[in-house]
């Protein structure tokens, strides 16, 4: 992971969002709260920003690994990580290869992260190579608008400036329809500031029998439909 600093170095953005999120609404800070609610064991948080969530994970949690990339979010993540309910390990590391091994985690939390990363697919992958089976993936990430001028904006400003001003964030991605998987399904609205969202949890199923090869298990999960609370507009 020694050249990830290289490839996510965001300093201005990750000032202001460090501003940002110091100030976070109560719905905002809600939504995290309900983001994590009920996960237990070991968690690890990919993208963890300034740590804006670590103060909300149930005790149940014994461990989180928070692995982010940008150099000065993570330090502002460090601190907040002395300052958690739980134990908080900060890393470097990017999506691409989670420094983590297979199956090592009871739950990964990908929140307001996968608009910022290369590839959704691969990120996606790798978060399940992570997870242990019966674990779960939490998700909260804004999406693409169902309306359609917002939409067409979004993929204006995607296609602009949006992305160098706000460390790579696309603001029209929408991880629910990414290559045919399916993360999640439309319900309800808690919105990111003015965008819609979507959060909810994916479980990693359990093998029927004994424990197959980890090619069938992955193609397995590839397949499986949404389990649990899924919400946007
Ligand atoms: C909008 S911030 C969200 C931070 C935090 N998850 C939160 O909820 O406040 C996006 C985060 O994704 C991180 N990020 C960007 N590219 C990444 C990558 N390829 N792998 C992992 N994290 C990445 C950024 O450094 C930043 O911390």
């Amino acid at each position: 992971m020694s050249n990830s600093i290289e490839k996510v170095h965001h300093p201005l953005f990750a000032r202001f969002y460090t501003l940002l999120s110091r100030n976070e609404s109560a719905e905002a800070k809600a939504h995290r709260r309900e983001l994590l609610a009920g996960l237990s064991g070991r968690v690890l948080e990919l993208g963890a920003g300034n740590g804006a969530n670590f103060v909300h994970y149930p005790e149940s949690v014994c461990e989180v690994v928070a692995v982010e990339p940008e150099a000065y979010l993570r330090e502002q993540a460090r601190t907040e990580a002395a300052k958690a309910p739980i134990r908080v390990t900060v890393v470097d590391g990017t999506d691409a290869r989670l420094p983590a091994g297979d199956g090592s985690f009871d739950a990964a939390v990908a929140c307001l992260v996968l608009c910022s990363v290369p590839d959704q697919a691969k990120a996606l992958a790798e978060l399940r190579r992570v997870v242990r089976s019966g674990g779960e993936l939490r998700f909260y990430e804004h999406v693409l608008s169902r309306r359609s001028g917002i939409a067409l904006s979004q993929r204006v400003v995607d296609r602009t400036f949006w992305p160098r001003a706000f460390g790579g964030c696309h603001t029209a991605r929408h991880p629910r329809r990414h290559r045919g998987r399916r993360l999640c399904h439309r319900r309800a609205a808690p919105r990111v500031g003015g965008s819609a969202a979507v959060r909810g949890a994916r479980r990693h199923p359990r093998p029927r029998s004994g424990t197959p090869p980890l090619g069938t298990l992955r193609r397995r999960v590839s397949r499986i439909p949404l389990s649990g609370q899924s919400i946007s507009p």
